[in-house]
């Protein structure tokens, strides 16, 4: 299905080195068949030219209050109204602050502060005035409001913020568009799951070391937000305890309360306190086993050519609440597994008392850690049962399935 057809875009362009990359989004929505309006701002127009958009767009670049050529007033509350989103790419940071401020010198903020439609927010920067305080604040502000940040690339482990700045790329950003209206036109709520309280674990979970470092893993969260909607979707009444993921992960039903750890201990007692008045819980989160025995108080300098980080066992989440699983509640969890895939995905279902264990491999291409795909295998006492690589809302939906025809025995 393709959400985007005939969805009516508002593109945003400001003074941003980025700019050049709006051609991409733009040739990427109307080829899935959306009207782009571009509004640019005069910062904008010194790094592409408004004749280039138009061309692209077929529709006049708007840019200032009145026409130049007659004098006609552009109407930002027109557009406001006539958008189904608006999209901000790239975003600088002198314009995510002016959105954060509300302050209204240009047709591009003025349009934003008119817009009745969801509003995504691509920043573009370099490193250091993305990691200012300034600029966190005001994307958290803008976060704040409902509008959606679509996060510059994310470095992994090391700093939260290493490698961050760059506008991420124009396809990953018109497929958060898509996943968007995608989630939207999801059929209206069943009610098979009404009544029912469900826990969900995602994310990865991040141990510190010392105030800027952490050992952590590369779980985005997909997954396990799919579960989480899949679940409420259904009318269940939805946990969603959540590792430290991208602010860009956004759950489509707002009818899931979530509950956001960082460490595998907090998600540990998170669970804990959460999981006795459930009917079931899925385990989806990538929860570190081990964590730095002590945590320092002060970043720790470079001193020889090695170092020793001693590490001490995390609690096992999934084990411990099969250790207190009561008669009437189901218990299903997750193996990531790299090899002998189905031996230790069943020898996981046993020693944590899983009703059954949803097996996904790094050896198939698409499925683990990241990808909007996955592909799995759901392992129970019955047996085992394969699944073709789909997207995690389908395979979400293979897995509830399974959930409710255990909990309907
Ligand atoms: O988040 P995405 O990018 O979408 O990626 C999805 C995923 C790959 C993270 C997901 O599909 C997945 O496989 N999650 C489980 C990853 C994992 O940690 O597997 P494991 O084999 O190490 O753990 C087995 C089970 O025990 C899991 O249910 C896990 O949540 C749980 N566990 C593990 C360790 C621990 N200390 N406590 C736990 O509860």
């Amino acid at each position: 299905m393709n959400s985007l057809k005939g969805k009516k875009i508002v593109l945003g362009i400001t003074g941003s080195i980025a700019a050049y990359k709006s051609c991409l989004i733009i040739r990427q929505l109307i080829k899935r068949g959306a009207e782009v309006q571009v509004v640019i701002t005069p910062a904008g127009k010194e790094f592409i030219t408004p004749i280039t958009l138009s061309a692209l767009t077929s529709k006049p670049v708007i840019s200032e209050f009145f026409s130049q050529r007659d004098g006609t007033w552009h109407s930002h509350v027109d557009l406001g109204l006539w958008a189904d989103a608006m999209l901000i790419a790239p975003a600088t940071a002198s314009t995510i602050g002016k959105m954060a401020n509300g302050i209204a010198d240009n047709m591009l903020i003025t349009t934003y502060l008119s817009m009745k439609a969801p509003v995504f927010i691509a920043p573009a920067m370099d490193l250091d005035m993305y990691a200012h305080p300034s600029t966190q604040r005001n994307l958290s502000t803008l976060q704040s409001y409902g509008n959606h940040i679509i996060e510059p690339g994310t470095g992994f482990l090391a700093s939260k913020l290493e490698g961050k700045g760059r506008m991420e790329e124009p396809e990953n950003i018109v497929s958060q568009l898509e996943h968007f209206f995608e989630a939207q036109s999801a059929p209206a709520t069943s009610s098979d799951l009404s009544g029912k309280k469900i826990l969900i674990t995602a994310g990865p979970t991040y141990e510190k070391i010392d105030p800027v470092r952490f050992i952590g893993n590369y779980s985005s969260g997909k997954m396990g937000f799919a579960l989480a909607d899949e679940c409420a979707n259904r009318g269940a009444e939805v946990t969603l305890v959540c590792g430290p993921v991208s602010s860009a992960m956004q759950l489509s039903s707002p009818t899931v309360k979530r509950v956001d750890v960082e460490s595998a201990q907090q998600m540990y007692e998170a669970c804990h306190s959460q999981y006795p008045c459930m009917d079931a819980a899925i385990l989806c989160a990538a929860v570190a086993d081990f964590a730095p025995e002590t945590v320092a108080e002060h970043k720790i300098k470079r001193t020889g050519d090695d170092m020793v980080i001693r590490l001490k066992p995390n609690p096992d989440i999934a084990a411990s609440l099969g250790a207190i699983k009561s008669p009437g509640q189901a218990l299903i969890g997750f193996a990531l597994e790299t090899n002998d895939e189905e031996s230790n995905a069943l020898s996981k279902l046993r020693k944590k008392n899983f009703d059954f264990i949803v097996l996904n491999s790094l050896q198939d291409k698409g499925a683990g850690f990241q990808t909007d795909t996955n592909k799995i295998s759901i392992i129970s006492a019955e047996g085992k049962e394969d699944f073709s690589l789909k997207s995690k809302k389908e395979v979400a939906k293979d897995i509830v399935d399974k959930l409710q025809h255990i909990m309907a025995k």
